[in-house]
């Protein structure tokens, strides 16, 4: 496989990330009995890949505050894996984490793991929140020295359009 890099995101890398964040979606959170449908993905993304969300999306790249960090992973030109980290004032946290679903497990998502790692503060916890029923995403969060702590919360971005919710799980990674 062409060599794979890990990069700090540019404006460019808009509609790429995006890509991603629509691919991992769509392979990841549609479940029967959640009641989360393609549909429902699908409609969560209708119009993030207007003009304006990615002219939005670029901004936000351009003006990314000091303690936030988004990385890609690059094949050539290619956004294959993405993701959004932030040093906050009590802890680590790993916002977001995607990879397109033909690179999964191919150690992308370990690489920009590792990237993380050279931002974060090592003397905080960090934390994650994971869709609940993600055995994958949350083996391989597990495997990074991550356990649940028990709390649960409707995902942020609120209900889809069949009223079904994305329950996040949390879980957190002390410093050693
Ligand atoms: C969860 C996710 C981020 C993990 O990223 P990933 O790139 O697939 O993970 P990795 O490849 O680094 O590690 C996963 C497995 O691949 C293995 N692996 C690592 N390097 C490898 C390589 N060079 N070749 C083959 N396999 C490899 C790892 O060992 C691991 O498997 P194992 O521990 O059972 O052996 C990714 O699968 C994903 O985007 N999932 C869907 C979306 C999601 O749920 N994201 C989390 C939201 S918070």
């Amino acid at each position: 496989m062409e060599e794979i890099k890990i990069l700090d995101a540019v404006p460019e890398d808009a509609l790429g990330i995006t890509n991603v964040f629509y691919k991992a979606w769509l392979a990841t959170y549609p479940n029967a009995e959640k009641g989360i449908t393609v549909d429902d993905i699908e409609d969560s993304y209708k119009d993030e890949f207007s003009v304006e969300k990615i002219k939005r999306l670029k901004d936000l790249i351009r003006n990314m505050p000091i303690n936030k960090k988004r990385f890609v992973a690059k094949k050539g030109d290619m956004v294959v894996g993405a993701c959004t980290v932030i040093r906050n004032e009590k802890n680590n946290h790993l916002r977001t984490l995607y990879i397109l679903p033909e690179y999964q497990n191919k150690g992308i998502g370990t690489k920009l793991w590792n990237k993380t790692l050279e931002f974060f503060d090592p003397k905080k916890d960090t934390i994650v929140q994971v869709a609940d029923y993600t055995e994958n995403a949350i083996n391989f969060y597990k495997k990074l020295g991550f356990v649940d702590t028990g709390k649960r919360t409707p995902q942020e971005s609120g209900s889809f359009k069949s009223g079904a919710t994305i329950i996040d799980m949390e879980m957190i990674r002390k410093a050693k």
